[in-house]
């Protein structure tokens, strides 16, 4: 057990050496560029000890916003060769070169938060970011919307790349032509713990799909043959939409239109509760079909606001089948992985999310139990990307950002619950 002021140094340093002067690179080596949601969480850790660097990393990211809102995944602000697919593979026009698709939206309510921290100075920031938030939301709400819930064009969208939510519709894809390609991310970490190559071959067709259309949205929606709604993003957007109106309406803007998206997004978030395995669940939009997957983005709805304890039911479950919690899939089912990235891992930044809405819903001594299980994971093992459940073992990437950036803001004893459960 590290001391900690240890480890909150040892955070702190994380971030610096992550720094590429106005973005943070998620960990170095196996992501070399800018990446949406953890530039998000590297400004929440920033925000702890440099607010100014934290509004820096924000507006670095809102650089790269294409002309129809859309807020990349990747940016590609140096040349890199250590990193797969590059620029090239996309074929994308942007300002800056970047992937086509995008990443979950946290970054409104990241905003928000730290702007609950630092009014003075952040108030002219805010200001500059806001029109572009509005803009990105709408964008996810013309081109990503099913019946009120998110949707995903490619697994990346996600955030959560090979979870077995995917699987079924990515089996409708035969990959053919999809060529030779040489994969960089197996070279830095243990092929067992990244996304097998049958996965990375639909990931790469479906790149060469949009690239085919010009990454135009209309014409991608049109011909992809992958569309499910994804609770990571319909959970994540409903929040930030409401977090988007309470700056607005402290801006003086006129949120009515957020307030609308809010009430569609609500419909959304809750059509996408599976009775049949009594829980939150993805829908493949062409099949029409649920996933049958408990996925740890299944426990956001109380971070998106439904004030809904019927998940707790599979909380304690799976709490009583695995040491470390909340894998990324349920451990009980045979498509459980415990190494293989979104198959089985329990990802602290998720654990974050979960955590802050557990702790607004009311449910506190969970909050409490899954931040100690949380900081257990990174005291024993380090700032790594993810941990097996059944052993807390470390894998993936090293030197996380975000795991550093979570353990500032939400694990820290110096902060507390990081005033998380006040803040709505
Ligand atoms: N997570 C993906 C990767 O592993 C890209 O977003 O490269």
């Amino acid at each position: 057990m590290r001391d900690q002021r240890d480890m909150d140094a040892k955070a702190r340093a994380i971030l610096r050496l992550n720094d590429r002067g106005n973005y943070t690179v998620p960990t170095d080596g196996l992501y070399p560029h800018q990446w949406n949601w953890d530039s998000a969480f590297a400004a929440l850790g920033l925000s702890t000890f440099d607010p100014g660097r934290a509004w820096t990393e924000l507006e670095a990211l809102f650089s790269g916003q294409w002309g129809n809102g859309m807020v990349p995944h990747i940016l590609y602000h140096e040349h890199n060769d250590g990193y797969f697919p590059g620029p090239d593979v996309w074929g994308c026009n942007g300002r800056i070169p970047s992937s086509g698709i995008s990443q979950p939206p946290v970054a409104a309510t990241i905003i928000r938060r730290i702007w609950s921290t630092d009014r003075i100075s952040g108030e002219k920031r805010v200001r500059m970011l806001y029109p572009k938030l509005v803009a990105w939301h709408r964008w996810f709400m013309t081109w990503r919307v099913d019946r009120g819930a998110v949707c995903i064009s490619h697994p990346w969208e996600a955030g959560r790349d090979n979870a077995p939510d995917w699987d079924d519709a990515l089996a409708r894809i035969t990959a053919p032509n999809v060529g030779e390609y040489q994969r960089r991310d197996t070279m830095t970490v243990d092929p067992s713990m990244r996304p097998r190559k049958r996965d990375y071959d639909r990931y790469i067709w479906l790149v060469n799909l949009g690239k085919r259309v010009g990454w135009d949205a209309a014409r991608l929606s049109e011909c992809n043959p992958f569309r499910v709604a994804d609770p990571t993003m319909t959970f994540i957007l409903l929040r930030a939409n409401r977090d988007l109106a309470a700056i607005g309406r402290e801006l003086g803007e006129d949120v009515r239109g957020l307030d609308g998206w809010t009430d569609r997004l609500t419909k959304g978030a809750l059509s996408l509760w599976n009775s049949e395995i009594g829980s939150y669940d993805a829908r493949d939009i062409l099949s029409g079909k649920w996933t049958g997957c408990i996925s740890n983005a299944s426990f956001l709805c109380w971070y998106g606001g439904l004030r809904d304890h019927r998940m707790m039911r599979h909380f304690h479950r799976i709490g009583r089948s695995v040491p470390y919690w909340v894998p990324s899939h349920d451990p009980e089912s045979s498509r459980f992985d415990r190494k293989r990235y979104w198959r089985g891992p329990v990802w602290p930044v998720m654990n974050t999310l979960i955590g802050i809405g557990m702790d607004e819903a009311g449910l506190v001594d969970e909050a409490r139990a899954l931040r100690d299980k949380t900081a257990d994971l990174v005291r024993n093992g380090g700032f790594f990307e993810y941990f097996d459940p059944c052993d807390g073992s470390p894998a993936g990437g090293q030197d996380f950002t975000w795991t550093a950036a979570i353990w500032l803001a939400w694990i820290s004893e110096r902060n507390g619950t990081g005033g998380w459960e006040r803040f709505n």
